[in-house]
Protein backbone atom coordinates (compact mmCIF):
# COMPACT_ATOMS: atom_id res chain seq x y z
CA UNK A 1 0.00 0.00 0.00
CA UNK A 2 1.38 3.31 -0.92
CA UNK A 3 0.39 7.08 -0.36
CA UNK A 4 -2.98 8.56 1.07
CA UNK A 5 -5.90 6.03 2.09
CA UNK A 6 -9.27 6.30 0.59
CA UNK A 7 -12.07 5.43 2.77
CA UNK A 8 -14.17 2.69 0.89
CA UNK A 9 -17.53 3.73 1.91
CA UNK A 10 -19.78 0.75 0.19
CA UNK A 11 -23.63 1.56 -0.26
CA UNK A 12 -24.55 -1.93 -1.73
CA UNK A 13 -27.00 -2.55 0.85
CA UNK A 14 -28.79 0.67 0.95
CA UNK A 15 -28.30 2.50 -2.93
CA UNK A 16 -27.20 -1.15 -4.41
CA UNK A 17 -30.68 -2.48 -3.02
CA UNK A 18 -32.81 0.59 -4.11
CA UNK A 19 -31.94 -0.47 -7.62
CA UNK A 20 -35.11 -2.19 -9.13
CA UNK A 21 -34.85 -6.05 -8.82
CA UNK A 22 -31.90 -6.20 -6.76
CA UNK A 23 -34.07 -6.28 -3.01
CA UNK A 24 -32.00 -8.75 -0.58
CA UNK A 25 -34.14 -10.26 2.42
CA UNK A 26 -32.20 -9.84 6.05
CA UNK A 27 -30.53 -13.16 5.72
CA UNK A 28 -28.91 -12.12 2.87
CA UNK A 29 -28.16 -8.71 4.02
CA UNK A 30 -26.19 -10.31 6.61
CA UNK A 31 -24.20 -12.58 4.18
CA UNK A 32 -23.28 -9.55 2.23
CA UNK A 33 -22.64 -7.43 5.11
CA UNK A 34 -20.47 -10.51 5.68
CA UNK A 35 -18.21 -10.49 2.91
CA UNK A 36 -18.13 -6.69 2.95
CA UNK A 37 -16.03 -7.30 6.00
CA UNK A 38 -13.89 -9.84 4.72
CA UNK A 39 -13.09 -7.36 2.01
CA UNK A 40 -12.25 -4.70 4.11
CA UNK A 41 -14.97 -2.06 3.09
CA UNK A 42 -14.07 1.26 5.81
CA UNK A 43 -17.90 2.10 6.35
CA UNK A 44 -21.25 -0.30 5.41
CA UNK A 45 -24.07 1.95 4.94
CA UNK A 46 -26.65 -0.71 6.12
CA UNK A 47 -29.72 0.39 4.92
CA UNK A 48 -32.17 3.31 5.93
CA UNK A 49 -33.95 2.67 8.93
CA UNK A 50 -37.27 4.79 8.71
CA UNK A 51 -38.02 3.23 5.09
CA UNK A 52 -39.63 -0.15 6.58
CA UNK A 53 -39.35 -2.31 9.64
CA UNK A 54 -37.04 -4.90 7.34
CA UNK A 55 -34.83 -1.90 6.91
CA UNK A 56 -34.65 -1.24 10.66
CA UNK A 57 -33.76 -4.87 11.17
CA UNK A 58 -31.41 -5.53 8.82
CA UNK A 59 -29.40 -2.20 9.94
CA UNK A 60 -29.40 -3.42 13.84
CA UNK A 61 -28.75 -6.95 13.24
CA UNK A 62 -25.40 -5.78 11.06
CA UNK A 63 -24.45 -3.36 13.54
CA UNK A 64 -24.84 -6.07 16.35
CA UNK A 65 -22.74 -8.54 14.24
CA UNK A 66 -20.25 -5.99 12.77
CA UNK A 67 -20.69 -3.18 14.32
CA UNK A 68 -17.01 -4.39 16.19
CA UNK A 69 -14.98 -4.47 12.86
CA UNK A 70 -16.16 -1.52 10.74
CA UNK A 71 -18.07 1.40 10.94
CA UNK A 72 -21.73 0.72 10.28
CA UNK A 73 -23.92 4.36 8.64
CA UNK A 74 -27.43 3.80 8.50
CA UNK A 75 -28.87 6.91 6.45
CA UNK A 76 -31.55 9.36 7.64
CA UNK A 77 -33.69 12.42 5.66
CA UNK A 78 -33.00 15.54 7.65
CA UNK A 79 -35.71 15.27 10.08
CA UNK A 80 -35.99 13.70 13.93
CA UNK A 81 -37.90 10.96 13.52
CA UNK A 82 -35.10 9.71 11.26
CA UNK A 83 -32.33 10.35 12.79
CA UNK A 84 -33.76 8.97 15.98
CA UNK A 85 -34.55 5.87 14.01
CA UNK A 86 -31.15 5.45 12.43
CA UNK A 87 -29.63 5.65 15.88
CA UNK A 88 -31.82 3.60 17.57
CA UNK A 89 -30.75 0.59 15.07
CA UNK A 90 -27.09 1.70 15.14
CA UNK A 91 -26.56 2.35 18.65
CA UNK A 92 -25.20 -1.63 19.46
CA UNK A 93 -22.13 -1.17 17.23
CA UNK A 94 -18.65 0.22 18.35
CA UNK A 95 -18.24 2.24 15.25
CA UNK A 96 -21.42 4.28 14.13
CA UNK A 97 -22.70 6.78 11.29
CA UNK A 98 -25.45 8.73 10.99
CA UNK A 99 -25.64 9.85 7.31
CA UNK A 100 -28.25 12.81 6.80
CA UNK A 101 -29.11 14.10 3.56
CA UNK A 102 -31.18 17.07 2.39
CA UNK A 103 -31.44 18.14 -1.31
CA UNK A 104 -29.97 21.81 -2.26
CA UNK A 105 -30.18 22.55 -5.90
CA UNK A 106 -32.82 24.63 -7.15
CA UNK A 107 -34.56 21.98 -9.45
CA UNK A 108 -35.29 20.04 -5.85
CA UNK A 109 -35.85 22.82 -3.93
CA UNK A 110 -38.38 24.59 -5.97
CA UNK A 111 -40.34 21.01 -7.03
CA UNK A 112 -39.63 18.58 -4.47
CA UNK A 113 -38.98 20.46 -1.20
CA UNK A 114 -40.59 23.96 -1.73
CA UNK A 115 -38.31 25.36 0.50
CA UNK A 116 -35.77 28.24 0.30
CA UNK A 117 -32.35 28.17 0.57
CA UNK A 118 -32.24 29.66 3.79
CA UNK A 119 -34.38 26.77 5.58
CA UNK A 120 -32.67 24.49 3.48
CA UNK A 121 -29.79 25.66 5.30
CA UNK A 122 -31.18 25.67 8.96
CA UNK A 123 -32.81 22.04 8.26
CA UNK A 124 -29.46 20.95 7.23
CA UNK A 125 -27.94 22.17 10.41
CA UNK A 126 -30.55 21.28 12.76
CA UNK A 127 -30.00 17.69 11.78
CA UNK A 128 -26.43 17.73 11.66
CA UNK A 129 -26.52 19.27 15.34
CA UNK A 130 -29.06 16.35 16.36
CA UNK A 131 -27.11 13.53 14.55
CA UNK A 132 -24.15 14.72 16.35
CA UNK A 133 -25.87 14.17 19.90
CA UNK A 134 -26.01 10.81 19.38
CA UNK A 135 -22.65 9.94 17.60
CA UNK A 136 -19.17 11.45 16.81
CA UNK A 137 -19.29 10.39 13.05
CA UNK A 138 -21.49 12.51 11.13
CA UNK A 139 -21.38 12.36 7.26
CA UNK A 140 -23.49 15.28 5.31
CA UNK A 141 -24.97 14.76 2.17
CA UNK A 142 -26.83 18.15 -0.17
CA UNK A 143 -28.56 15.42 -2.73
CA UNK A 144 -28.27 16.51 -6.32
CA UNK A 145 -25.37 18.92 -5.47
CA UNK A 146 -23.69 18.31 -8.77
CA UNK A 147 -26.72 20.96 -10.08
CA UNK A 148 -26.26 23.10 -7.16
CA UNK A 149 -25.51 26.40 -7.43
CA UNK A 150 -21.44 26.53 -6.81
CA UNK A 151 -21.88 29.13 -4.03
CA UNK A 152 -25.06 28.23 -2.14
CA UNK A 153 -22.98 24.74 -1.79
CA UNK A 154 -20.36 26.36 -0.52
CA UNK A 155 -22.34 28.05 1.89
CA UNK A 156 -24.28 24.29 2.84
CA UNK A 157 -21.54 22.58 3.56
CA UNK A 158 -19.47 25.36 6.08
CA UNK A 159 -21.88 25.31 7.72
CA UNK A 160 -22.81 21.55 8.44
CA UNK A 161 -19.37 21.39 9.51
CA UNK A 162 -19.97 23.87 11.90
CA UNK A 163 -22.56 21.98 13.22
CA UNK A 164 -20.66 18.82 13.81
CA UNK A 165 -20.31 17.27 10.14
CA UNK A 166 -17.10 15.11 10.19
CA UNK A 167 -17.98 13.86 6.45
CA UNK A 168 -19.02 15.64 3.93
CA UNK A 169 -20.56 14.00 0.81
CA UNK A 170 -21.09 15.46 -2.53
CA UNK A 171 -23.56 13.45 -4.72
CA UNK A 172 -23.93 13.73 -8.42
CA UNK A 173 -27.65 11.94 -7.77
CA UNK A 174 -28.61 12.12 -11.48
CA UNK A 175 -25.23 11.20 -13.28
CA UNK A 176 -24.91 14.73 -14.83
CA UNK A 177 -21.92 15.86 -13.95
CA UNK A 178 -18.47 15.54 -16.42
CA UNK A 179 -15.15 14.63 -14.79
CA UNK A 180 -13.56 18.43 -15.61
CA UNK A 181 -16.75 20.02 -14.17
CA UNK A 182 -16.61 17.36 -10.81
CA UNK A 183 -12.86 18.12 -10.22
CA UNK A 184 -13.30 22.32 -10.19
CA UNK A 185 -16.72 21.52 -8.08
CA UNK A 186 -14.77 19.73 -5.49
CA UNK A 187 -11.70 22.05 -5.69
CA UNK A 188 -13.86 24.96 -5.95
CA UNK A 189 -15.11 23.65 -2.44
CA UNK A 190 -11.42 23.06 -0.81
CA UNK A 191 -10.60 26.72 -1.71
CA UNK A 192 -13.91 28.25 -0.68
CA UNK A 193 -14.99 26.43 2.03
CA UNK A 194 -12.46 27.72 5.06
CA UNK A 195 -13.45 25.18 7.71
CA UNK A 196 -12.98 22.13 4.84
CA UNK A 197 -9.67 20.97 6.49
CA UNK A 198 -12.30 19.68 9.40
CA UNK A 199 -14.01 17.46 7.55
CA UNK A 200 -13.16 14.42 4.75
CA UNK A 201 -14.61 15.11 1.49
CA UNK A 202 -16.57 12.22 -0.34
CA UNK A 203 -18.11 11.34 -3.44
CA UNK A 204 -21.15 9.63 -4.52
CA UNK A 205 -22.03 9.17 -8.02
CA UNK A 206 -24.36 7.99 -10.49
CA UNK A 207 -23.78 6.57 -13.87
CA UNK A 208 -26.89 7.77 -15.90
CA UNK A 209 -24.02 8.91 -18.30
CA UNK A 210 -21.96 5.88 -17.80
CA UNK A 211 -19.37 8.55 -16.01
CA UNK A 212 -19.88 7.50 -12.41
CA UNK A 213 -15.74 5.98 -11.78
CA UNK A 214 -14.59 8.80 -13.91
CA UNK A 215 -16.38 11.37 -12.18
CA UNK A 216 -15.18 9.60 -8.81
CA UNK A 217 -11.88 9.41 -9.60
CA UNK A 218 -11.51 13.04 -10.97
CA UNK A 219 -13.31 13.63 -7.17
CA UNK A 220 -9.95 12.03 -5.42
CA UNK A 221 -7.69 14.13 -8.14
CA UNK A 222 -9.21 17.19 -6.71
CA UNK A 223 -8.79 16.06 -3.09
CA UNK A 224 -12.02 13.91 -1.91
CA UNK A 225 -10.52 11.28 0.34
CA UNK A 226 -14.10 8.81 0.87
CA UNK A 227 -15.40 7.24 -2.41
CA UNK A 228 -18.87 5.95 -2.03
CA UNK A 229 -19.64 3.36 -3.91
CA UNK A 230 -21.08 -0.21 -4.83
CA UNK A 231 -20.55 -3.81 -5.71
CA UNK A 232 -20.64 -4.20 -9.25
CA UNK A 233 -21.80 -1.06 -9.53
CA UNK A 234 -25.42 -1.89 -8.49
CA UNK A 235 -27.85 1.24 -7.12
CA UNK A 236 -30.59 3.17 -8.34
CA UNK A 237 -31.40 3.14 -11.96
CA UNK A 238 -27.98 3.13 -14.04
CA UNK A 239 -26.20 2.38 -10.59
CA UNK A 240 -23.36 3.82 -8.46
CA UNK A 241 -20.15 3.90 -8.84
CA UNK A 242 -18.25 0.32 -9.51
CA UNK A 243 -16.48 -0.61 -6.00
CA UNK A 244 -13.95 -3.10 -7.73
CA UNK A 245 -13.09 -0.19 -10.41
CA UNK A 246 -12.26 2.54 -7.78
CA UNK A 247 -10.55 0.05 -5.89
CA UNK A 248 -8.34 -1.43 -8.89
CA UNK A 249 -8.17 2.05 -10.17
CA UNK A 250 -6.44 3.11 -6.99
CA UNK A 251 -4.04 0.16 -6.96
CA UNK A 252 -2.91 -0.11 -10.29
CA UNK A 253 -2.28 4.24 -10.72
CA UNK A 254 -0.64 4.23 -7.87
CA UNK A 255 2.02 5.49 -9.57
CA UNK A 256 -0.71 8.40 -10.79
CA UNK A 257 -3.03 8.76 -7.79
CA UNK A 258 -0.72 8.40 -5.11
CA UNK A 259 -3.33 6.93 -2.98
CA UNK A 260 -4.63 3.41 -2.04
CA UNK A 261 -7.28 1.50 -0.03
CA UNK A 262 -7.31 -1.20 2.83
CA UNK A 263 -9.37 -3.04 0.23
CA UNK A 264 -8.31 -6.84 0.24
CA UNK A 265 -8.37 -7.50 -3.79
CA UNK A 266 -8.32 -11.06 -3.70
CA UNK A 267 -11.99 -10.81 -2.22
CA UNK A 268 -13.23 -8.30 -5.13
CA UNK A 269 -13.94 -11.64 -7.70
CA UNK A 270 -15.85 -13.62 -4.44
CA UNK A 271 -17.84 -10.85 -3.58
CA UNK A 272 -18.77 -9.64 -6.49
CA UNK A 273 -19.77 -13.40 -7.43
CA UNK A 274 -21.73 -13.06 -4.09
CA UNK A 275 -23.82 -10.38 -4.65
CA UNK A 276 -24.88 -11.15 -8.45
CA UNK A 277 -26.23 -14.57 -7.02
CA UNK A 278 -27.66 -13.08 -4.51
CA UNK A 279 -29.82 -10.43 -6.21
CA UNK A 280 -29.72 -12.01 -9.50
CA UNK A 281 -28.29 -9.12 -11.10
CA UNK A 282 -26.18 -10.67 -13.69
CA UNK A 283 -22.30 -9.47 -14.17
CA UNK A 284 -21.65 -8.32 -17.86
CA UNK A 285 -19.07 -10.61 -19.27
CA UNK A 286 -17.24 -7.68 -20.51
CA UNK A 287 -17.32 -5.70 -17.23
CA UNK A 288 -14.07 -4.37 -15.82
CA UNK A 289 -12.35 -6.47 -12.75
CA UNK A 290 -14.78 -9.24 -12.09
CA UNK A 291 -16.19 -9.72 -15.88
CA UNK A 292 -15.84 -13.39 -17.00
CA UNK A 293 -13.62 -11.73 -19.87
CA UNK A 294 -11.98 -9.34 -18.21
CA UNK A 295 -9.08 -11.53 -18.37
CA UNK A 296 -9.92 -13.66 -21.40
CA UNK A 297 -7.30 -13.74 -24.51
CA UNK A 298 -8.75 -14.93 -27.59
CA UNK A 299 -6.76 -12.84 -30.49
CA UNK A 300 -4.20 -15.27 -31.13
CA UNK A 301 -1.34 -12.17 -31.27
CA UNK A 302 -2.65 -11.02 -27.71
CA UNK A 303 -2.22 -15.10 -26.51
CA UNK A 304 1.51 -15.21 -28.45
CA UNK A 305 2.51 -11.77 -26.15
CA UNK A 306 0.80 -13.31 -23.18
CA UNK A 307 2.28 -16.87 -23.65
CA UNK A 308 5.72 -14.61 -24.07
CA UNK A 309 5.15 -11.86 -21.71
CA UNK A 310 1.92 -11.29 -19.50
CA UNK A 311 2.27 -7.55 -19.08
CA UNK A 312 1.94 -7.17 -22.76
CA UNK A 313 -1.73 -7.62 -22.85
CA UNK A 314 -2.46 -7.70 -18.61
CA UNK A 315 -2.09 -5.24 -16.58
CA UNK A 316 -3.55 -6.20 -13.25
CA UNK A 317 -2.70 -9.83 -12.14
CA UNK A 318 -5.82 -11.87 -12.29
CA UNK A 319 -5.08 -13.62 -9.29
CA UNK A 320 -5.10 -10.35 -7.64
CA UNK A 321 -8.60 -9.59 -8.15
CA UNK A 322 -9.24 -13.54 -7.08
CA UNK A 323 -9.61 -15.25 -10.46
CA UNK A 324 -8.07 -18.67 -10.31
CA UNK A 325 -5.61 -17.30 -13.22
CA UNK A 326 -5.54 -15.53 -16.98
CA UNK A 327 -8.24 -17.52 -19.49
CA UNK A 328 -6.45 -17.99 -22.97
CA UNK A 329 -9.64 -18.60 -24.66
CA UNK A 330 -9.44 -21.12 -27.54
CA UNK A 331 -11.21 -19.87 -30.55
CA UNK A 332 -11.27 -19.24 -33.77
CA UNK A 333 -8.59 -16.29 -33.44
CA UNK A 334 -6.36 -18.33 -31.08
CA UNK A 335 -2.86 -18.54 -32.45
CA UNK A 336 -0.82 -21.82 -32.56
CA UNK A 337 1.37 -20.37 -29.74
CA UNK A 338 -1.88 -20.82 -27.58
CA UNK A 339 -2.59 -23.91 -28.96
CA UNK A 340 -0.17 -25.96 -28.92
CA UNK A 341 0.51 -24.80 -25.23
CA UNK A 342 -3.21 -25.96 -24.41
CA UNK A 343 -2.69 -29.29 -25.91
CA UNK A 344 0.34 -29.84 -24.45
CA UNK A 345 -0.95 -28.79 -21.38
CA UNK A 346 -3.60 -31.99 -22.16
CA UNK A 347 -1.07 -34.18 -22.11
CA UNK A 348 -0.44 -34.44 -25.92
CA UNK A 349 2.56 -35.01 -27.66
CA UNK A 350 2.42 -34.10 -31.34
CA UNK A 351 5.34 -34.01 -34.29
CA UNK A 352 5.04 -31.10 -36.18
CA UNK A 353 3.12 -32.76 -38.79
CA UNK A 354 0.79 -34.44 -37.09
CA UNK A 355 0.43 -30.58 -35.18
CA UNK A 356 -0.04 -28.73 -38.61
CA UNK A 357 -3.42 -31.11 -39.40
CA UNK A 358 -5.33 -30.79 -35.91
CA UNK A 359 -4.78 -27.18 -35.63
CA UNK A 360 -6.05 -26.78 -39.35
CA UNK A 361 -8.62 -29.27 -37.81
CA UNK A 362 -9.29 -26.65 -34.50
CA UNK A 363 -9.68 -24.05 -37.00
CA UNK A 364 -11.62 -24.91 -39.14
CA UNK A 365 -14.25 -25.90 -36.41
CA UNK A 366 -13.70 -23.00 -34.27
CA UNK A 367 -14.97 -21.18 -37.62
CA UNK A 368 -18.06 -23.30 -36.54
CA UNK A 369 -18.69 -23.38 -33.38
CA UNK A 370 -18.21 -19.61 -30.66
CA UNK A 371 -16.59 -22.21 -27.57
CA UNK A 372 -13.90 -25.31 -28.03
CA UNK A 373 -14.00 -26.70 -25.13
CA UNK A 374 -11.17 -29.38 -24.17
CA UNK A 375 -13.34 -32.37 -25.24
CA UNK A 376 -13.76 -31.01 -29.05
CA UNK A 377 -10.04 -31.22 -29.01
CA UNK A 378 -9.66 -34.44 -27.82
CA UNK A 379 -12.23 -35.59 -30.60
CA UNK A 380 -9.71 -34.34 -32.90
CA UNK A 381 -6.60 -35.34 -31.96
CA UNK A 382 -7.87 -38.87 -31.32
CA UNK A 383 -9.68 -39.21 -34.62
CA UNK A 384 -6.66 -37.73 -36.44
CA UNK A 385 -4.73 -40.65 -34.90
CA UNK A 386 -7.16 -43.17 -35.42
CA UNK A 387 -6.92 -42.23 -38.91
CA UNK A 388 -3.25 -43.43 -39.10
O1 LIG B 1 -27.76 9.76 -4.86
C1 LIG B 1 -27.87 10.41 -3.79
O2 LIG B 1 -27.89 11.63 -3.76
C2 LIG B 1 -28.00 9.63 -2.56
C3 LIG B 1 -27.91 10.38 -1.27
C4 LIG B 1 -28.80 9.84 -0.23
C5 LIG B 1 -26.47 10.43 -0.82
O3 LIG B 1 -28.08 8.42 -2.60
ZN1 LIG C 1 -27.38 7.65 -4.58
Amino acid sequence: MSGEQITIFDTTLRDGEQSPGCSMNTNEKLEVAGALVELGVDVIEAGFPIASPGDFEAVQLIAREFGSRTTICGLARCRNEDIDRAWEALKDAEQTRIHVFLATSSIHREHKLKMDKSEIVQQAVESVKRAAGYCSDVEFSPEDAARTELDFLCEVIEKTIDAGATTVNIPDTVGYATPSQFYNCIAHLKKNVPNIHKAVISTHCHNDLGLAVANSMAAVEAGARQVECTINGLGERAGNAALEEIVMTLRTRSDYYGCDTRINTKRLFPTSRLVSTITGMQVQRNKAIVGQNAFAHEAGIHQHGMLQERTTYEIMRPQDVGFSGTNLVLGKHSGRHAFRDHIIAMGYKLDDEYFEQIFADFIALADKKKDVYDADIAALVEKRIGDT
